[in-house]
């Protein structure tokens, strides 16, 4: 969904850690109500157009800006007193249940950290969404979370994710074992 100018209004005046941009629309509604006195730091999210298995969540129904588009409200937003541009965030991929499309993906923001840095775009903060995934039928192996925790601590120590401050959108991997569903199917009934 998405954010309106009084909903954008609202978030400027709560000290938000950023704002997530994810439309050329939203970027023109924020400049409309960010103020210079309190400067809004914001990350824009990327849509690579990509999709490595899974629930694809990248593609021209999905949220988020193009790179191009990206670079260019990146650097429209360095001139603007009224905004901070921290950084991306990519959340293009979830239930992944095996580590390849995972690693896949961060190879894609990667490849998008280089295009941000050849533009001389400073990236301080990267914001993840890996999509790991959780079994839910009887035929579904759970994600190998030691192997993928090994692959990458390798990759966060590297040149490109060194100067980089790495925030996690942990979704169903952190939650669903907190929980049961029970659903009734005759009276339509959900609960948790
Ligand atoms: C932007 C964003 N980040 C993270 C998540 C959590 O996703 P997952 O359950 O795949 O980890 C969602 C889920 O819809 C999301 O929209």
């Amino acid at each position: 969904m998405s954010k309106s100018e009084p909903f954008l209004t609202t978030l400027c005046h709560k000290s938000p850690a950023a704002i997530v941009i994810e439309s050329e629309t939203e970027w023109h509604r924020l400049k409309k109500v960010a103020k210079i006195s309190a400067r809004i730091p914001i990350l824009l999210r990327i849509n690579p157009g990509k999709s490595f298995g899974g629930l694809n969540m990248a593609g021209g129904t999905q949220f988020g800006l193009s790179p191009e588009q990206g670079l260019s409200i990146a650097k429209a937003a360095a001139s603007l007193a009224q905004v901070d541009f921290l950084g991306l965030h990519f959340y293009f991929g979830s239930q992944r249940l095996t580590v390849a499309p995972i690693i896949q993906a961060i190879e894609v923001v990667e490849e998008i950290i280089e295009f941000f840095r050849q533009a001389n775009l400073d990236l301080k903060v990267i914001d993840l969404g890996l999509g790991c995934g959780v079994p839910y039928l009887a035929k579904d192996a759970a994600l190998d979370i030691s192997a993928l925790r090994q692959q990458l601590s390798l990759r966060w120590q590297s040149e490109t994710w060194s100067p980089i401050e790495i925030w996690a959108e942990a979704g169903r991997a952190l939650v669903a074992s907190a929980g049961f569903g029970v659903c009734n199917t005759k009276r339509n009934v959900f609960t948790t």
